[in-house]
């Protein structure tokens, strides 16, 4: 128990200590140092031990809830958080909230399966004597945790060069050659970091083995005497590739980014006189990746460590890696352990002159609801009692304590807050003078009234550059009023206080002033009200001028090729991009409706051209009953503003009693459907099409998702939704109608919408709409590509009936030439269909978050395009070995399998 003391842990419990039994360790409850939110009873903790038994809910409001953890200034510590929610029995959606450490966005904890335990880790220097570690702004659910731990490390372990602006996030601290699933932890790591063993299943979790990979174990101590003290334990393990070579593959979090990566080398095997173990590496591609590995050389011997870093790599967030033993070497590569950490920018706490004033203004009154607010005053939000600017860093704007019960003087270092706009004191016990505020430069509004403030009223306020207001009626306040305040420049209320005067002069000038200045700002408001009048009266007039009954005038007023911005009830005013057209308009533009060429989700399409030649496509809105005319204007507005090359843009509407329809630019080549299972054979896309028609509609739904404010959710995409123009290039079409994505995600809204085969499971569920559900649907439409079947039918899949289950038990098996094209296979290559099987299964995951982002699957379809471009040129070159620097990702992984692609051959080993 000795070195455990060491140790300060926090646990969530009502009970007292708890020593958990298998590791040792102490587990204090956090009762004494966190007095909000709530312990709840996690019933079934699935075999986790006895600290996850409670948890604490803290409530959904917009203040964060924080743990303040003691620290020594400078020196480096673990900073651990664990989540177990536990089977709840309410229907109510799993916690999705965000973890800071102090101003720091730490993470985002989503809960996707109760009986998991979400680990959390983050290597500090503590940057003073303290640090908090905060929950707040839960988007669904309420925000908990089950446990916080603090370790201290030792000596220069985890330093780098970069510490002063960067933590470190833990990715991955693998075991390998781990003789149990368990973790290794403390005691057998004294500074209890969690080598997690290489024998875990989690998916994606070290996959693409290569053939030939043999665990290997010694009972024999290794000295781990290096920088990071890694167990014995774990160094006493590892894994070895008896044909020369080790390849893994696992998924970073939160990756790509810049990160520490670490490797662990221990020689453990009894090597002979006249034996070598030399390796390189060879994945991941970078500069440094030749250096010949012999560990025996590096180490000084057997059983000795060796540890190689890289302090600063980029790495993807699939990690590829292999090492493979040189020419001259007897034996194949070894490796013991490895640890990656994403390097995470430290945000700027708010001024620390400001938050030593709130400080000392909080313990000058005992209520309890404002002065215990946690964490940094201003992020991730401001307490309730101040405001903040968005400058680097935060300075407070503005203190609102009016009637917080707060005694005392009024503090002098409020001359500090350089940033300070507004100050409300009143309605408080303060005594004493007003404060010397004249640094204050900023102040506009202060408001000290109903105090108990005595002294004079110092002369430089009157000179404050910025104050519009100074209110310090009821004080006791005496003295002359300094002159400076009776110019009228600013308000200035005074009554209540029986001392104070003005002096006779500046009190005849004030009048006088006062008199001036009345009589000046009443012409003043007269010929500006006047002036509103009249512009007011023009700008109606014009407007009733424009659009007088129904817009029926407008038909003549506008011209849809001047782009002018019109608008019914002001919400397209000045967008300048929809045009608005008449119903008599479009029927002469499609001829009367005389050539339809589709069905869109809300009705028919048809095909039209305008007066200047544009050709269009016309969409009807068949249930404009759904909608308001203000939300159709509204949302008519908003996807007018979105243009993107691979979004099909809209070029105006119409709206007439109850006619609504949407013109588009019309696409050539029609939809993607046609192309890969249309009858028209004609039409057959080859491979490389196919891919650059994915990226194509990958980048239009990132951009939906990531280049929108709100944030718009397709929520049906397929492939008859993606068009292709002239060129064959792809753009999404159908976005955007009453779906951009609500901020609160609890909310339920309409029914779910989209279409059979490509609905998000998790969405049909629970109606929690996000955009993982659009990448669920892109990930059939992937799926379609490879294998240009349906995605859904019962003669092609049986009773699973639908694509997803079809491919995807195929992929996991490792059978990808069973769902390829036919008319494709041959010539592809097949590492290229590899890479975008794997992102497609990764895409229909049953649980949103464990979905890539669309900008990782653009990330891979780029990577399968790299990797089909450069078979081309290798095989018009006419050498294909000599070029491995083009491999990525899979190519090492395939090379082993045998590069013969005659059916079934490419089982992978592990999966
Ligand atoms: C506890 O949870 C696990 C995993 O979710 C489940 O397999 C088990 O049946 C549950 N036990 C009880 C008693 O509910
Ligand atoms: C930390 O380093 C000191 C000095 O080298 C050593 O005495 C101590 O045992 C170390 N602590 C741990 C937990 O390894
Ligand atoms: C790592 O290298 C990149 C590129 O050279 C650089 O921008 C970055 O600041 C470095 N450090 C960290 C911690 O990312
Ligand atoms: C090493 O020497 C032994 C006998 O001393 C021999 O059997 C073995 O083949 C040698 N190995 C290599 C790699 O030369
Ligand atoms: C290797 O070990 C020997 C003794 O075991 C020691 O004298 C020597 O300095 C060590 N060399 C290095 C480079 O550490
Ligand atoms: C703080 O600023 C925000 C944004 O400027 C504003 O919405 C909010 O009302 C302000 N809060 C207070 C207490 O003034
Ligand atoms: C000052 O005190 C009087 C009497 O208590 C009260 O009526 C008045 O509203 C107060 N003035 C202000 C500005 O609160």
């Amino acid at each position: 128990m000795g070195s455990a003391s060491q140790f300060i842990l926090f646990f969530v419990c009502l009970t007292p200590a708890i020593v958990c039994q298998v590791t040792g360790l102490v587990w204090n409850s956090d009762t004494g140092i966190m007095a909000h939110g709530k312990s709840v009873e996690v019933k079934n903790t699935s075999g986790n031990p006895l600290q996850y038994s409670t948890r604490r809910e803290f409530p959904i409001d917009n203040k964060k809830y924080c743990y303040t953890l003691k620290t020594e200034e400078r020196r480096r510590y673990i900073v651990r958080a664990t989540f177990l929610y536990g089977s709840s029995e309410t229907e109510e959606p799993y916690p999705k909230f965000q973890l800071f450490l102090d101003a720091t966005k730490w993470s985002t904890v989503s809960v996707s399966d109760d009986s998991r335990v979400y680990v959390k880790e983050m290597i500090v220097r503590a940057p003073s004597y303290s640090i908090d570690v905060c929950l707040c702004c839960a988007t669904t659910g309420f925000p908990f945790i089950s446990t916080i731990e603090l370790r201290p490390l030792n000596l220069s372990m985890y330093a780098t060069d970069y510490e002063d602006d960067f933590y470190l996030k833990v990715a991955a601290r693998v075991n390998f050659g781990a003789l149990s699933k368990e973790d290794i932890r403390y005691p057998d790591d004294p500074y209890d970091r969690i080598w997690e063993s290489d024998l875990a299943k989690r998916q994606n979790y070290l996959v693409g083995v290569a053939p030939g990979t043999e665990r290997i174990s010694t009972a024999k101590y290794v000295d781990t005497n290096t920088r990071e003290y890694p167990p014995v334990k774990v160094m006493q393990t590892a894994v070895v590739g008896t044909m020369g070579r080790l390849s893994y593959r696992l998924n970073l979090e939160d990756f790509p980014a810049n990160a520490r990566a670490y490797a662990y080398f221990a020689e453990i095997q009894d090597l002979a006189e006249n034996e070598t173990r030399k390796f390189r590496m060879e994945q991941p591609y970078t500069d440094y990746s030749n250096a010949i590995v012999n560990i025996a050389e590096n180490a000084n011997g057997s059983y000795t460590l060796y540890e190689p870093s890289y302090m600063n790599v980029t790495l993807d967030f699939v990690l590829s890696f292999s090492f493979v033993e040189t020419r001259d070497s007897s034996r194949g590569p070894l490796l013991n352990a490895i640890e990656i950490s994403r390097y995470v920018e430290i945000a700027a706490k708010t001024d620390d002159k400001d938050v030593s004033t709130l400080n000392v203004i909080r313990s000058m009154s005992t209520e309890s609801d404002w002065t215990d607010e946690q964490g940094d005053p201003c992020i991730p939000m401001p307490w309730e009692w101040v405001n903040c600017s968005d400058t680097v860093p935060p300075r407070i704007t503005i203190i609102f304590l009016s009637g917080k019960n707060v005694k005392g003087e009024i503090p002098s270092e409020l001359k500090n807050m350089e940033g300070l706009t507004e100050l409300w004191l009143d309605g408080n016990f303060f005594t004493g003078p007003i404060p010397d505020l004249s640094n204050l430069v900023n102040l506009k509004i202060v408001h000290l009234e109903n105090n108990k403030l005595t002294g004079p009223v110092p002369s430089y306020i009157g000179s404050l550059p910025s104050l519009k207001e100074i209110y310090v009626q009821n004080n006791s306040l005496s003295g002359e009023i300094p002159a400076s305040l009776l110019t009228g420049k600013q308000i200035f209320r005074y009554e209540g206080n029986a001392h104070l005067r003005r002096g006779e002069k500046s009190k005849r000038h004030y009048k006088l002033v006062l008199g001036i200045s009345v009589g000046l700002l009443a012409i003043l408001f007269v010929l500006f009200m006047g002036s509103l009048l009249l512009l007011r009266y023009i700008r109606v007039k014009r407007s009733y001028h424009k659009f007088d009954d129904k817009g029926n005038s407008l038909r003549n007023s506008t011209k849809p090729s001047t782009h002018s911005s019109i608008t019914r009830g002001g919400s397209l005013m000045d967008e300048r991009v929809a045009c608005y057209f008449s119903s008599t308009e479009i029927e002469e533009a499609t001829d009367r409706f005389s050539r339809k060429i589709g069905k869109g989700s809300f009705g028919p399409v048809y095909y039209g051209k305008l007066k200047d030649g544009k050709e269009v496509a016309v969409k009807i809105m068949a249930d404009s009953s759904s909608h308001g005319t203000r939300q159709f204007v509204t949302e008519v507005a908003l996807l007018s503003r979105i243009h993107h090359r691979n979004l099909v843009p809209l070029i105006g509407y119409c709206e007439e009693e109850h006619q609504r329809m949407l013109v588009y630019e019309y696409m050539h080549n029609g939809t993607l459907r046609d192309h890969i299972n249309g009858s028209d054979h004609e039409k057959h896309l080859d491979w490389l099409a196919r891919l650059q028609i994915a990226e194509d509609a990958a980048k239009g739904l990132e951009y939906l998702h990531t280049g929108c404010n709100p944030t718009i959710i397709h929520r049906d995409v397929k492939t008859s939704n993606i068009l292709l123009d002239n060129n064959m290039r792809a753009k999404v079409s159908d976005f955007g109608l009453s779906r951009q994505a609500e901020e609160d995600l609890t909310h339920i809204s309409s029914v779910a919408r989209g279409t059979v085969g490509y609905l998000d499971p998790e969405y049909y569920a629970n109606q929690q709409l996000t955009e993982k559900s659009d990448v669920y649907s892109f990930g059939v439409v992937l799926l379609e590509l490879i294998s240009g079947r349906k995605p859904v039918s019962f003669e092609e899949y049986g009773t699973e009936w639908s694509i997803v289950h079809w491919a995807r038990s195929l992929v996991r098996k490792g059978d990808v030439i069973s769902i390829v094209d036919s008319t494709l296979l041959g010539t592809v290559k097949m590492e290229s269909v590899w890479r975008i099987a794997e992102v497609a299964i990764q895409c229909v995951e049953q649980h949103g978050s464990s979905r890539p982002r669309m900008q990782e699957i653009i990330l891979a379809i780029q990577d399968a395009i790299k990797i089909e471009k450069g078979t081309d040129k290798l095989s018009s070159a006419g050498s294909s070995k000599g070029q491995s620097s083009r491999k990525t990702l899979l190519t090492s992984f395939l090379d082993i399998e045998s590069p013969d692609l005659s059916k079934d051959s490419l089982v992978p080993s592990a999966r």
